[in-house]
């Protein structure tokens, strides 16, 4: 088997030492995902998965002590490590889904140009298996790259986040997935360099049809599907270059990706195939969407609040992405605390969507160190809301919006909600009327029993707080 460090001029196979590393590192990876699976050790677990690929690039630097191009290589991993650095410890966390899209994007394109350019180098001498290992990497590989670099736009906002319907997109879509299955069979049997790039180009353009029509809230779906093509293709792409390691790392990611992604399906209450396919058949514009802001709803100042929670006696928070945005955490744990001490029950209803990435809300949260035993999932909470008195929701739309229930044509059409508007009074904290990630109105925000708040959730909180102290 032939591989770009054969190429180089180095022992394709590496000595027993470095095969035991690689066993060393695969078990690093194994226990990182562990840790990553609880808030309490996702840290360590993403150290230690840190420290698993920094040994195994280090180690190869040694198994093969003939590799060509060295230069370049470490110029390489310089130029990485000094972009993506500063990137990844500034980032917000709050725009954690984009970066993620793009690393993973980044990621899937590593994997297609390492086949290709093993394809080059040994091409037609290749066995009919390298090379079906080398057709896949490139189509999951580019498909992921174009996918990701889009789903990073959409949710940079640089373009709508709405689905992008094109006319007859699912025929289009088709006709693309059939070329490059066809051209990927014909490359298999008959190796030839100009199929590799009308393979190239196809896969390309397929990511990009298979993600334009999805948008809003099942974007974070998709990043986490073509974060699992990204696993598979390096999987692929370490059995083309004969890499033991990348096998097992590739197929982690693919697998964990894959169980993610079907979480969140779940999650929001569709199949896969709707989130991928659904905007292809949909016809009639939400009757939730847009219009109606200048219908009246009832606002209050920060006293009145304080006045509804410091009477009530049970209350529950409902946390979401604007409290992420506002960094209030703190804040809303400090109310919490003088609820608490005033003998009010104070519960937190965590949906698994809420915020924008997985988790979003117990990270956020656990900064500000609020007990575990506070959190209740949406199964948990959702019997609750009818013996509450008062529910707050900071920051969160999506979540609570009864077009999810009530609403076919609405985007979350299907997805679980937390059921707040079976609670006696509802206080919303957020800053305009506008809609939240999936760009739908909100019907509850004009329910009589509902209450809004204006302002940035710190400052409002910061108010209510006070409010509450001198009551
Ligand atoms: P959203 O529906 O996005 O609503 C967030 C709300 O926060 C908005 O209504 C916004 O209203 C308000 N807001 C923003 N900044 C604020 C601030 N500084 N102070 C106060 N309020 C602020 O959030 P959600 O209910 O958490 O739902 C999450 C949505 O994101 C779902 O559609 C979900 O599918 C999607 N999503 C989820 C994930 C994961 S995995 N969690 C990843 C990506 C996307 P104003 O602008 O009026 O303030």
């Amino acid at each position: 088997m032939t591989s770009v460090l054969a190429a180089g001029g180095a022992s394709a196979v590496a000595p027993v030492w470095a095969q035991l590393i690689d066993l060393f590192v695969a078990i690093c990876f194994v226990l990182a995902l562990k840790g990553l699976s609880g808030p309490k050790t996702a840290r360590n677990g993403n150290l230690l998965g840190a420290f698993g690929a920094v040994v195994a690039v280090v180690t190869l630097f040694f198994a093969y002590p003939g590799m060509k191009n060295l230069p370049l290589i470490i110029g390489a991993i310089i130029v990485g490590v000094v972009i993506a650095f500063p990137i990844a410890r500034k980032v917000k966390m709050t725009s954690m889904p984009q970066l993620v899209a793009l690393f993973n994007g980044v990621g899937g394109g590593a994997a297609a140009l390492v086949s290709i350019v093993e394809y080059l180098q040994a091409g037609e001498s290749e066995s009919k298996g390298i090379l079906a290992a080398t057709v896949f990497t490139v189509i999951v590989g580019s498909v992921s790259f174009t996918g990701s670099i889009l789903t990073f736009l959409k949710l940079q906002e640089a373009i709508t986040t709405r689905p992008i319907v094109i006319p007859g997109g699912q025929y289009i879509t088709s006709l693309v997935a059939i070329g490059t299955i066809v051209a990927g069979v014909a490359l298999v049997i008959n190796p030839a360099t100009w199929l590799l790039v009308v393979l190239i180009v196809l896969s390309a353009l397929l990511g990009l049809l298979l993600v334009l029509p999805v948008g809003g809230a099942d974007v974070p779906i998709i990043i986490s599907l073509l974060n699992a093509f990204t696993g598979l293709s390096v999987a692929a792409s370490g059995y083309v270059l004969g890499n033991v390691l990348l096998i097992v790392a590739g197929t982690l990611v693919g697998a964990s990706g894959t169980l993610l992604t079907r979480e969140m399906a779940k999650a929001m209450g569709r199949p896969l195939t709707n989130t991928m396919f659904g905007a292809f058949t949909a016809t009639a514009v939400s009757a939730s969407a847009g219009g109606g802001e200048d219908r009246p709803v009832k606002s209050a100042g920060p006293e009145d609040v304080a006045i509804m929670l410091g009477y009530a006696s049970k209350v529950i928070i409902v946390p979401g992405y604007g409290l992420a945005v506002a960094q209030a955490q703190h804040q809303i744990r400090e109310l919490v605390d003088l609820l608490n001490e005033k003998g009010i029950e104070v519960d937190y209803a965590i949906h698994p969507v809420a915020g924008r990435m997985p988790g979003h809300m117990n990270v956020l949260l656990a900064e500000a160190n609020v007990p575990y035993e506070q959190l209740k999932e949406m199964d948990e909470i959702n019997p609750e809301f009818s013996s509450t008195d008062v529910v707050m929701v900071v920051g969160a739309n999506d979540v609570v919006n009864p077009a999810a229930k009530s609403d076919p044509t609405a985007p979350i059409y299907g997805m679980p909600i937390l059921d707040v508007a079976d609670a006696a009074q509802v206080v919303f904290l957020k800053r305009s009327m506008r809609p939240g990630f999936a760009g739908i109105e909100n019907e509850l925000l004009f329910d009589p029993k509902t209450t809004l708040l204006f302002g940035d959730a710190k400052d409002s909180l910061t108010k209510v707080v006070s409010a509450v102290k001198a009551m």
